[in-house]
């Protein structure tokens, strides 16, 4: 009973500021990536898995350390007011309608729609970008797309990039744009705020340009914007 009550209280616990409570929905190199970044940083990190009970999904919380916990995504949603959906696009729109009342939820979208054949990325022949696409499930959620640029191995490690890397931000709402533009800093990397949502729609492509380049295994970039003075 007492373990119930202590449950609800922390699935209810306020969730901005330092050391707010952060849900990374996937549980795969991006969101094992910033959760544990984001971990280090104080942030109690909720994973939403399909299968939060698996070997492979303890140990990334056992990794994660903190009070790292691992639930289904729409729990792990409601537990918290900020998200980072980290799965991919084929399942992102479905994985965002399930995942119960957003209204009001920074979503920081870090999906792509890329698709690989034959060696290429393959144009995802969308109406818009993922994101807006995304925000039409969720009108109320503040999505911000955020991190998608950038690869999970540089996200873990800013540094291996050797030299500073630029994270791109579309958003709609000046408010969730300049927060996740604070969590980008805390991680070392540097926010560059593009505009609005539908910027997504470019970003979307520079990321990829960076997947083709990688899969052609040709000479591999990463993106900085220089501020123009
Ligand atoms: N890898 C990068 O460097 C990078 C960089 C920037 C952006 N991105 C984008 O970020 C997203 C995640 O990339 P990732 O590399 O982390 O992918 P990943 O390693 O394949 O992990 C994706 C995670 O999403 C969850 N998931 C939910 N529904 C799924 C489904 N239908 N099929 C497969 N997995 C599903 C899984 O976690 P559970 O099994 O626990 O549910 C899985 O571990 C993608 O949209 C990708 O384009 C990737």
């Amino acid at each position: 009973m007492r373990a119930a009550l202590a449950l609800i209280l922390w699935l209810a616990a306020p969730a901005w500021g330092a050391g707010s409570c952060m849900a990374i929905i996937g549980t795969g190199e991006v969101g094992g990536a910033l959760g544990m970044r984001f971990a280090g940083l104080g942030h109690a990190i909720v994973y939403g898995s399909r299968t939060p009970q698996v070997d492979r999904v303890r140990e990334l919380v056992a990794r994660t350390g903190g009070d790292a916990r691992a639930l289904i995504p729409q729990d792990a949603a409601q537990a918290c007011g900020i998200l980072v959906l980290a799965i991919p696009w084929e399942a992102a729109e479905s994985t965002v309608a399930g995942l119960g009342d957003l209204d009001g939820k920074i979503v920081i979208d870090v999906t792509n729609p890329i698709r690989v054949r034959d060696g290429r990325v393959q144009d995802p022949g969308l109406p818009a970008s993922g994101v807006e696409l995304l925000q039409s499930r969720a009108p109320r959620a503040r999505f911000v797309k955020a991190f998608n640029t950038v690869n999970y191995r540089i996200m873990a490690n800013p540094k291996a990039a050797g030299g500073p890397v630029s994270v791109p931000l579309s958003s709609d709402d000046a408010a969730a744009k300049a927060e996740v533009a604070k969590l980008v800093s805390a991680l070392g990397l540097e926010p560059a705020d593009v505009g609005p949502l539908d910027t997504a729609r470019y970003t979307e492509r520079m990321a990829m340009l960076y997947v083709d380049m990688l899969v052609r295994g040709g000479p591999a970039y990463e993106f900085y914007f220089r501020p123009r003075r």
